[in-house]
């Protein structure tokens, strides 16, 4: 059945400026990486994906091996959008990556011309678009040549199959040289996509800078390390958890020290009168360098309770002060 948006969908977003591109992103985008695949309810997927449009989340972020089965969340989307969202194709920016394995052989991974284009081409089937908002490649290839990645990206853009393209997982030296290549194709580089929460600081080495300079926006993904960065695991590693459900997130990678740091972080976001998932967006949109934090939600009640997180976006000095000391004692 289509779905009929909320009139005030608009009204309480934050939309930031993506480096120096016309596009606007809101400050919290929403990922499918997980939970929203095959092997998950479908109805949980869409009511989560409608309720987040109907809040202003306007972004949509996925890639061609999100599922699990990999593409089926691409194909769940494509679904949802179809049949419920498709008067409001153009409110939305929905992108998609290629980078990791996703078929046998010598062209279902990596970078080179051969795989993007015929991944992106899969893509826009499962989704049943002609052309996504912003198409990324995923992680650096050390073999293929960066001027094969980043005029096969520039050649998608003049394709009409991508508005935008943008870089994941660069590092920032590698970053510089491929948004120069960009430049000089005429296709600039809009967007990064790195890890990036109060568990995963590399960015600050070097990438933020890199990315201000060259005018890209920074889109931070996992912001809630993928979920301990919240009170799931407070007490216990609730069943329905990504903790207890998949290899991605894993207890013994977790030590007691970081557990303790948590619970420390979740007092001090309740006296902030906050939850720590809010404290943790917060904390990255601080950041004027930081376009979007991009979350993932297992259920409406967690999405809403990120989107809350725009009601308290300020620190004192003396509070990031004292993160920063309860985070260096992990
Ligand atoms: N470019 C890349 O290489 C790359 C890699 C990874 C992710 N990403 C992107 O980033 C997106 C987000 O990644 P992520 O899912 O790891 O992000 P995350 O926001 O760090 O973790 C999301 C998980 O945290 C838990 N959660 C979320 N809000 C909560 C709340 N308010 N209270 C309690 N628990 C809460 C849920 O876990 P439960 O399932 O346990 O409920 C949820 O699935 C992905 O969907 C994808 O689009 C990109």
């Amino acid at each position: 059945m289509l779905h009929r948006a909320l009139d005030h969908r608009y009204g309480t977003m934050v939309y930031n400026r993506c480096g120096k591109s016309g596009l606007k992103l809101p400050a919290i985008s929403l990922g499918l990486w997980h939970n929203f695949g095959s092997v998950d309810i479908f109805e949980n997927g869409k009511t989560i994906i409608l309720n987040a449009f109907d809040s202003g989340i306007t972004h949509f972020d996925l890639a061609n091996n999100y599922g699990p089965e990999p593409g089926s969340a691409e194909e769940n989307f494509g679904k949802i959008l179809h049949h419920n969202l498709r008067l409001y194709r153009d409110e939305m920016v929905i992108s998609t990556k290629a980078g990791y394995y996703m078929w046998k052989g010598p062209y279902g991974d990596w970078g080179s011309k051969k795989y993007l284009i015929a991944s992106l081409e899969q893509s826009l089937h499962r989704m049943g678009l002609s052309y996504v908002d912003i198409f990324y490649h995923h992680r650096p290839d050390p073999e293929t040549p960066l001027e094969e990645t980043m005029a096969t990206l520039d050649q998608i853009v003049r394709q009409g199959k991508a508005l935008y393209v943008g870089l994941s997982n660069y590092p920032a030296e590698l970053a510089k040289e491929a948004a120069k290549i960009l430049k000089n194709l005429g296709t600039p580089c809009i967007i990064h996509q790195p890890k990036y929460s109060m568990f995963e600081r590399w960015v600050e080495g070097g990438l933020l800078d890199v990315l201000e300079e060259e005018g890209i926006g920074c889109i931070a993904f996992s912001p809630l390390a993928q979920g301990l960065l919240t009170d799931r695991y407070l007490k216990e590693i609730p069943t329905d958890s990504r903790m207890a459900r998949n290899q991605f997130l894993k207890k013994e990678n977790v030590s007691p020290e970081r557990f303790e740091i948590i619970r420390k972080l979740n007092d001090f976001a309740q006296n902030r009168g906050q939850s720590l998932a809010q404290m943790a967006i917060a904390w990255l949109l601080k950041d004027k360098r930081i376009t979007s934090v991009l979350i993932g939600a297992s259920s409406v009640k967690q999405l809403q309770n990120n989107l809350d997180t725009l009601k308290n976006l300020n620190f004192s000095n003396d509070e990031l002060i004292q993160i920063e000391t309860i985070l260096k004692n992990q």
